[in-house]
């Protein structure tokens, strides 16, 4: 019998918790049997990619775009990405300093393999996205999680960032705005962590995939913000803002020599994402802005309606995120846990959220609602939640 041999890598992987999404894995399996089950689990955006992205698509396929590309990406695209980056920023930035990946989770791999070993140390502040853990196994790297309590509504805390920070600390990643909670970091929260990071020789990686869905102020970038930039990578991408998840299109912008490795990497792994693909997205950065906006009214609007509608309910509560595409609900007034409040609202409703435990320990009492659902389903899960938690107030009573 053949005994296959695997890697320590792929080893992690296969080991790592896999129940992660199981309230919502046998909510698809309900639905599979017919039952109407409200899917608020999810963080691809309901929207479809804008028809003149698609007409323009279509028109790169008809001339043969469909070659290899640089391994850096290409020119346009890296230009149209420079440029917003140049916009609001005392930093202007050169397309030298942006590689493009296929898609955020590729770029922020891709990141990482650059900068750290096997067994170092990175440092993410939790609740932190879920998607960071199996690319940290992957890599084999340390996770240490330093903690933004419910208490204090999820804010970013430099202080505790800094104070987590130790002699085995390579890399802090940041994401702002944060996946799950919606918490933003300040222009001078991000100068100052930068600032410290680089007195320390440690990278300052900050995920900003939500950058264009922020409801209460705009989105400062790390590279906006920090004063100095050798020890600076952002990353960012399509796949929320514009609606594009499935087209995988992401980049990292940085400086010096790592974009330099950066590009090795992508040859390495990838070599070159589509043309077409990339011409798509330079188009879509630079026509963007109706859509955009539109979209993030859309959420804006879900986004209330979810707070207004939880404040009514007895025993839940929930604060008003300022940016991305989810609330937080804590519900440790009704159930033992965010688990228990999600498989059993799942049981009794048909109802799918996702359970904060695996977004780290700050968030084991709550559970996420996503606001890419159209309004209807968001009205008609909210009416069955208000149902299963009166019910369940009243037995209890
Ligand atoms: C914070 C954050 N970073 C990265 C990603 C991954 O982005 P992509 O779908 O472009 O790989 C996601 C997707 O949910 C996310 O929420």
């Amino acid at each position: 019998m053949y005994k296959p041999h695997f890697s320590a890598a792929s080893d992690r992987l296969n080991q790592a918790d896999a129940n992660v999404w199981a309230v919502s894995d046998r909510a698809h399996q309900l639905a599979d049997k017919g039952e109407d089950v409200i899917f608020l689990c999810v963080g691809d955006p309901n929207f479809d990619t804008p028809e003149p992205i698609l007409d323009y698509t279509r028109a790169r396929l008809g001339v043969g775009r469909t070659h290899y590309s640089p391994d850096a990406g290409e020119p346009v695209l890296r230009r149209a990405i420079a440029t917003i980056e140049s916009k609001v920023s005392p930093h202007p930035c050169s397309p030298d300093d942006v590689v493009v990946f296929p898609g955020g989770t590729n770029a922020i791999y891709a990141v990482l393999a650059c900068l750290l070993n096997p067994g170092e140390e990175i440092l993410i502040p939790e609740p932190m996205y879920i998607g960071y853990v199996p690319i940290c196994n992957a890599l084999g790297l340390e996770m240490k999680k330093v903690a933004c309590p419910a208490e204090d509504n999820f804010a970013f805390d430099v202080e505790a960032i800094k104070a987590a920070i130790g002699p085995e600390t390579r890399v802090v990643m940041i994401n702002t705005p944060v996946n799950p909670t919606g918490a933003m970091a300040t222009p001078e929260q991000l100068r100052d962590l930068a600032a410290y990071c680089r007195e320390r020789d440690i990278w300052l990686v900050s995920d900003e995939m939500y950058s264009m869905i922020t409801f209460a102020r705009r989105h400062t970038s790390l590279r906006t913000a920090a004063e100095e930039l050798d020890n600076v990578v952002v990353i960012d991408g399509l796949s929320k803002s514009h609606a594009m998840s499935g087209w995988r299109l992401g980049w990292a912008v940085a400086r010096g020599e790592l974009t330099g490795r950066l590009a090795q990497f992508a040859g390495a792994t990838i070599f070159g994402c589509p043309q077409f693909i990339q011409e798509a997205a330079a188009f879509a950065l630079e026509f963007d802005s109706y859509f955009v906006s539109q979209m993030r009214e859309a959420y804006q609007q879900r986004r209330d309606l979810i707070v207004e509608r939880i404040a009514r309910i007895p025993g839940l509560s929930c604060a008003s995120p300022e940016a991305g595409m989810f609330v937080m609900v804590d519900v440790s007034g009704v159930a033992e846990s965010g688990l228990a409040f999600a498989e059993s609202l799942l049981d009794a409703e048909h109802v799918s959220v996702l359970p904060g435990t695996p977004f780290g320990p700050s968030a084991v009492n709550h559970v996420r609602l996503t606001l890419a659902a159209d309004e209807a389903d968001l009205r008609r899960a909210l009416d069955r939640i208000e149902a299963f938690v009166t019910r369940g107030n009243r037995q209890a009573g």
